[in-house]
């Protein structure tokens, strides 16, 4: 039973539908804390942005602050950002370089793998206090894939390589593409919060149902005007003309298992793209890996994904971003935009300017989701309408034979129906 309630987590789901309770309860979301953040495995940060040892990255496994340090043999730690004297975070920094870690409160001075090296003032220290029992405490399981890091707070639980699964391709997919085989996210951030539940923007990077609506002023005002008008099989057709159509066509969603998610990419045809930054891109990867390899590698493939249940990777403004649930209704969205290690920069430049301009705090297209989240959870606050409806394209999912995957259109709602099978399987889990 949910504290304060005499629901159960199960009664909050349904077929093809979700309580709003998933989205507005504060208890909802405590229990979220403790059995989707405290145990799954979480997105952490890239190897890129700690590259020499001392390095650190700090940031919030759910609202457990961590610091992401690399050690003197290159290895990586996750370390609890809690002073093991009376609690205070140690780094306050969001990243920087340290030979040790001091705390600000009474001065206690950690080194870089964690171990409590000095104490001020020690004859104060009662008979038998020991420094090696005081370190930090560290993430009880860490993992890395093609430089992205992943941990999880509890010792327990599915293994990273049955959790990742099928997203290790996705990840592949991304890392490929750059023709030194690595990904760097050095170029700065966009972070920003909304006044809504952190569900809503994991559910939206891989909706595309709201596209030609949501965005309206960005993809095609005349068309989607006229979709509204007569329905989207007529809006379709004129929507085509300005090729956002081919969305609605041929977009794919794929449910990857463990509340992951993918949605194909036809928007960005690769063969067809072309302009100086972009052949000069095409040459360097051909250049590295040879002709035949290069055109493999750049098949549309990827658009958008899902790795459930704080980070997705999006194929075409590429980007890293990562969610943080800070309360009920309060998030927390960090985009990050990545460089192709060994491409032109002309190529990793225009790609950083294109999500400025649609991924930044004030840009085109993000902030029209943030209002679409905002309403959502304004909305959610009515109480005479429990259920929230995700039942596009029930039935209608059929089997990718290659990705041996459940695969939908990319404007049902399946990708959502497998996030809440996993938030269920969390929720309802006794650890
Ligand atoms: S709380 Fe860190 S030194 Fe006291
Ligand atoms: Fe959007």
């Amino acid at each position: 039973m949910l504290q304060g309630h005499s629901r159960s987590v199960e009664s909050l789901i349904e077929p093809g539908r979700v309580s709003r309770l998933v989205y507005t309860d504060p208890n909802v979301f405590e229990l979220e804390m403790e059995r989707i953040f405290g145990r799954a495995w979480l997105y952490v940060g890239h190897e890129s942005q700690i590259p020499n040892p001392g390095d650190y990255f700090t940031t919030d496994l759910g609202r457990q602050p961590v610091i992401m340090i690399r050690q003197n043999d290159q290895s990586i730690r996750v370390l609890l950002n809690r002073c093991t004297h009376r609690g205070a975070k140690v780094v306050n920094e969001v990243c920087g370089h340290a030979r040790h870690m001091s705390c600000l409160y009474h001065g206690w001075t950690y080194d870089t793998d964690g171990t409590l090296l000095a104490v001020p003032v020690p004859e104060g220290c009662p008979a038998g206090f020991e420094n090696k029992n005081y370190s930090l405490a560290q993430a009880p399981r860490m993992e890395t894939y093609r430089g992205f890091v992943f941990a999880s707070l509890s010792p327990n639980g599915i293994s990273f390589e049955d959790h990742l699964g099928g997203m290790k391709a996705n990840i592949d997919d991304l890392v490929n593409r750059a023709p030194e085989g690595k990904l760097a996210l050095d170029a700065g951030v966009h972070r920003y919060m909304f006044r809504g539940n952190w569900k809503l923007q994991i559910e939206n990077v891989l909706d595309s149902y709201h596209v030609p609506f949501g965005h309206a002023s960005t993809v095609s005002k005349e068309g989607v005007q006229f979709a509204r008008r007569e329905g989207d099989k007529e809006g379709a057709k004129v929507v085509d003309k300005n090729n956002t159509a081919n969305d609605w066509k041929v977009r794919r969603s794929y449910d990857m298992g463990n509340g992951h998610g993918w949605t194909s990419n036809t928007m960005l045809d690769e063969g067809k793209r072309t302009s100086p930054a972009y052949d000069a891109y095409v040459a360097s990867l051909s250049a590295k890996l040879g002709e035949e390899r290069a055109t493999e590698i750049l098949k549309p493939r990827m658009h958008n994904s899902l790795i459930y249940p704080n980070v997705s990777i999006m194929g075409l403004n590429i980007h890293v971003r990562v969610i943080k649930p800070i309360a009920v209704d309060l998030t927390e969205v960090t985009v990050y935009p990545i460089r192709l290690l060994g491409a032109p920069d002309s190529m990793n430049f225009g790609n950083i300017r294109l999500l400025n301009v649609t991924h930044s705090a004030a840009s085109f297209v993000q902030s029209d989701d943030a209002e679409a989240f905002t309403r959502t959870q304004s909305g959610l606050a009515s109480q005479l309408t429990e259920w929230v409806d995700i039942s596009r394209g029930m039935g209608s999912e059929d089997v990718d034979a290659d990705l041996n995957a459940p695969r939908a259109k990319a404007t049902d709602e399946m990708v959502v129906r497998g996030q809440y099978r996993a938030w269920l399987n969390y929720m309802r889990e006794v650890a």
